[in-house]
């Protein structure tokens, strides 16, 4: 077994989330632009004598029980996978750093638990098929499977069906969320989805004006979430007076992000919001291009 290991779990973006139907188990059918942040949660991985799990990071206290971490599961899920062909599995220290909010829009769950088959399989050295990967991670979340990989991409299905979009460039962003946690069942149980469009074709290269493609596009779960979340009203005021040419809100919310022309400018405007509201979450970041 390999020594201690390190990985990120990169905060993800809808860019754009239009819901286009729904399938008989309840879930909704999506067309979403995703992308991942350069800032996320922190995981550490290393060999030990027994199992262990500790939070920590500045929203570690406000996680519930460590059983149902989703980083729990995917480690015992991986586990009882990897023992069935006959691979040991050594008992493995954890610990995550919680730097994301909790429940809030841009997949910090979800990206843990991505993280944690990552980081298991280097630890344990082991290689499995990319269609059990990620069926093992559609099993822990419709989120993980675009999580395993971080990189842009068109996701359809329920959010397992993923194409890369390499065309993506790098945006300059700030993410703003409340602190209010949103519950994302709740989220799809108050949407209205019968008429929405599907996403129309993506532009094809990174000089294309991706502002203004993103500016005519939406995410269908703002509506029902700020008619829940008053507060989601005052974050998307308060980015697009920062300046942000595009403010739109991620996932199921409450997390909004502003795009900007360049980081600085995301990082001045970073700057005046956390002076505005000292209690918000605020993240200046860049968001990885496509490949
Ligand atoms: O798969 P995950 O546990 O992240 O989903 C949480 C909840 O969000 C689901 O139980 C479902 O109510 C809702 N959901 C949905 N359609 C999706 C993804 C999630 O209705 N594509």
């Amino acid at each position: 077994m390999t020594g201690s290991i390190r990985e990120t779990a990169p905060a993800k973006i809808n860019l754009a989330l239009h819901v286009t139907g729904r399938r008989a188990d309840g879930y909704h059918l999506l067309d979403s632009l995703v992308t991942f942040a350069t800032d996320g949660d922190g995981l550490h991985l290393s060999p030990a004598s027994e199992d262990s799990f500790r939070v920590t990071g500045r929203f570690g206290a406000l996680l519930g029980e460590a059983q149902d971490n989703l980083v729990i599961r995917a480690r015992d899920l991986l586990r009882t996978v990897v023992r069935s062909t006959g691979h040991a599995t050594p008992p493995v220290a954890i610990t995550l750093d919680k730097a994301l909010p909790i429940a809030s829009g841009i997949g910090g769950g979800s990206a843990d638990a991505a993280a944690t088959l990552r980081g298991l399989c280097r630890l344990w050295n082991i290689r499995l098929p990319d269609d059990a990967m990620k069926a093992l991670a559609l099993s822990l979340g419709a989120d993980v499977p675009m999580c395993l990989a971080s990189r842009p991409a068109l996701a359809r299905g329920i959010g397992e069906e993923l194409t890369p979009v390499p065309a993506l460039p790098s945006l300059a962003l700030v993410l703003v969320n409340p602190l209010v946690s949103v519950s994302t069942p709740e989220i799809f149980r108050r949407l209205e989805w019968r008429d929405n469009d599907p996403m129309p074709p993506l532009p094809v290269d990174r000089q294309a004006d991706w502002t203004a493609f993103l500016a005519s596009q939406r995410n269908d779960l703002e509506p029902p979430a700020r008619a829940l979340v008053d507060e989601i009203v005052t974050v998307s005021g308060a980015l697009a007076a920062s300046g942000a040419s595009l403010v739109r809100m991620s996932g199921s919310g409450a997390t909004c992000f502003g795009l900007y022309a360049a980081p600085a400018e995301a990082e001045r405007a970073a700057r005046r919001l956390t002076e505005q509201h000292p209690l918000w979450y605020v993240q200046p970041t860049s968001t990885v291009c496509g490949e």
